[in-house]
């Protein structure tokens, strides 16, 4: 007989900072999820930066995601985010995005801003399910290929579904769209 699992039993995490020996784990996940991943020193830049914040998601002392974002005035940025492939579709990226959904606050930050490549299906309707909507388009965004990046908006007063645009697979870069630090 299965025992099949009900959605609020699945895998459930514990979310804290990223610390320095995450980065092997992390690295695995990263390498595992992009064709075009960061390296080391991609994460360890971008960490070192004030305004920088890793997290990681744990489930049975494993790591079974990251994510890693930025604080601007107005709003958070996510740079890079990605679950374990095994560990999929188990709601560990959901946890992750309402953590951040937390941190927003009615007086400072009340928006999540991040791209996805136009061929990033998987995420696209990752978040769509989170609340967040497409609301601009950067065409020939990459040095890798000629693909768009849709820019993806999370806002705490008006999180409505919006129109899935197109198509297949990705991951997220560092475009500046709201350059001041916090
Ligand atoms: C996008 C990603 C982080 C989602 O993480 P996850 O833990 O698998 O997502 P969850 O289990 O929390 O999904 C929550 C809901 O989002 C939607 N969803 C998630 N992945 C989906 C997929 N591949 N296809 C369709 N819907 C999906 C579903 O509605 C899902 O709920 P359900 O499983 O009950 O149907 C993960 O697929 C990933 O790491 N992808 C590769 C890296 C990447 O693309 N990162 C984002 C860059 S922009």
């Amino acid at each position: 007989m299965t025992t099949e699992k009900t959605k609020s039993e699945l895998q459930k995490v514990q979310i804290r900072w990223l610390i320095r020996r995450d980065m092997a784990n992390v690295l695995a996940i990263e390498n595992n999820s992009f064709e075009h991943p960061w390296s080391e020193e991609d994460f360890l830049t971008c960490l070192r930066q004030r305004n920088c914040i890793g997290m990681v998601a744990e489930h049975d002392q494993q790591i079974v995601g990251f994510m890693i974002y930025e604080l601007h005035k107005t709003n958070l940025r996510v740079l890079n985010f990605a679950v374990d492939q095994d560990n999929r579709r188990n709601r560990v990226g959901y946890q992750m995005v309402q953590r951040l959904i937390d941190k927003l606050s009615q007086q400072r930050r009340k928006e999540i801003v991040l791209e996805t490549r136009e061929s990033n299906l998987e995420a696209q309707l990752f978040f769509q399910k989170q609340g967040f909507r497409a609301v601009s388009v950067m065409r020939n965004h990459y040095e890798d290929t000629e693909e768009d990046a849709y820019i993806l908006k999370y806002n705490l007063f008006n999180h409505e579904s919006w129109i899935l645009p197109f198509s297949s697979e990705s991951r997220i870069s560092e475009v500046d769209i709201d350059a001041d630090a916090a």
